[in-house]
């Protein structure tokens, strides 16, 4: 670390400065995310339509994370203040119980086949099961690359539902996408099987599109918290901890708590998919899916004791994520994100993604549970306001702080803070 300071108390130059050293960066990938050169309008002209600029977001990179004992420097994207910080502070809190425990399941994506107009849906299944194997070699050669790495088909399941316009066969093809996010290889495959489905069930088939319930691609994470390392200002471990505990309670049993508590993980979670390339929103249309599985919307996470009375955390979720194609290779940040990370596989990215998730539900926990989230959350918060009331350079901090003493962070204040300020 440069000059031995915290990160957080480095300039922006010295920042850099230190990212290069500790995940020797080039000159090329620094300036990739430092939003010097990044994804230029060519680029970004081939990834999308009617293309006539680029959008800027705040990169930040979350400090302290220990994940499957490695220690990894995360760039998060995010508009939102106080995301980084509180990532960073509460993977540090874990590092003291051993870091994250991160695994994934098998990265297998679920494809559907919406199969209609069936005469006798029954007999359709049995010809379906019949004919699995024939079905399963028609795409066994479909991505000879994905094939090469280990990936391809692994099975079929054939369901009947019953829907407002009357039963429909269902086919779900698993199909193992390797390091791809595997929407692509996925929906190719649907597409290949849809005609020699409608031969073998003489239906017809109308939808042929990946679920984003990836509910067989799977990451999991774990920290151990110890009860000396909850200790928060006046608040006793005990407390901290039980108030997290009841805190997640809460989301638990309640659907309006659940959806700001997944919200609050998603925040971290999304931030990493954004600085990586991912596709956020299947990400994020999965892990609400899958916070429903039991049919009542519910927390993502489970906070506990253990015998010896440290706080343990889990998070378990879909991680649909990929680090071939797509953005994660067009996007120059997005290879500097993973090359800081230090990730050779789309495991290794979901399961820094989900510890990610884990630490900043933590954080929210722990902020609600005893001094309420503003307190941090606004004195950040400030800083925005000052800068959106034309402050600059050491200016920002000035105003902000004097908005927090006098509890009025406003921007009409902020504004009037200023006019004095430069009369002075
Ligand atoms: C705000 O972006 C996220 C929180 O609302 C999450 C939560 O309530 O758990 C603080």
């Amino acid at each position: 670390m440069v000059e031995n300071k915290k990160f957080y108390d480095l300039s922006v130059d010295q920042r850099l400065k230190d990212l290069s050293i500790k995940c020797d960066l080039s000159d090329a990938e620094l300036n990739a995310i430092n939003g010097a050169s990044g994804l230029d309008l060519e680029q970004a002209d081939h990834m999308i339509e009617n293309v006539v600029g680029l959008y800027s977001l705040p990169v930040g990179i979350a400090q302290n994370f220990a994940v499957n004992g490695r220690d990894v420097l995360v760039p998060m994207v995010i508009e939102e203040p106080s995301v980084v910080a509180a990532a960073s502070f509460m993977a540090r809190l874990a590092k003291n119980g051993g870091g994250f425990k991160a695994s994934v399941s098998a990265p297998e994506m679920i494809g559907q086949i919406q199969v209609l107009d069936i005469q006798d849906t029954e007999e359709a299944l049995q010809a379906l099961t019949k004919n699995k194997s024939k079905l399963l070699k028609e795409i066994d050669d479909l991505d000879p690359v994905l094939k090469k790495l280990g990936g391809g088909p692994r099975d079929l399941i054939f369901r009947k539902i019953n829907t407002s316009v009357g039963a429909m066969v269902i086919i779900h093809l698993v199909y193992d996408v390797r390091d791809a996010m595997g929407a692509n290889a996925v929906n190719t495959a649907v597409e290949r099987l849809a005609p020699l489905v409608e031969s073998i069930t003489g239906g017809r088939v109308l939808l042929r599109i990946l679920s984003n319930l990836a509910d067989r691609r799977l990451a999991k994470a774990e920290c151990k918290i110890p009860l000396d390392s909850l200790k928060f200002g006046d608040f006793s471990p005990e407390t901290v901890r039980d108030g997290i505990i009841d805190a997640w309670a809460f989301a638990e049993a309640d659907p309006y708590r659940a959806a700001t508590h997944n919200k609050g993980i998603m925040n971290g979670i999304d931030a990493v998919l954004l600085a990586t390339g991912n596709d956020w929103r299947a990400v994020e249309a999965g892990a609400h899916a899958y916070a429903a599985r039991t049919g009542k919307y519910t927390s993502l996470t489970k906070w506990e004791k253990d015998e010896s009375g440290d706080l343990i955390g889990t998070l378990e979720m879909p991680m649909a994520v990929g680090i071939i194609g797509g953005a994660t290779r067009v996007h120059p940040g997005a290879r500097a994100a993973l090359k800081i990370m230090g990730v050779e596989s789309a495991a290794q990215l979901a399961e820094i993604i989900v510890s990610v998730g884990l630490a900043q539900n933590l954080a929210a926990l722990r902020a609600l549970s005893t001094e309420g989230i503003q307190k941090g959350h606004m004195s950040l918060h400030a800083r925005q306001v000052a800068a959106a009331a034309g402050a600059e350079g050491d200016m920002i901090e000035r105003i902000a702080a004097q908005m927090v003493a006098d509890k009025q962070i406003r921007i009409d204040y902020a504004e009037r803070l200023l006019e004095k300020a430069k009369k002075i």
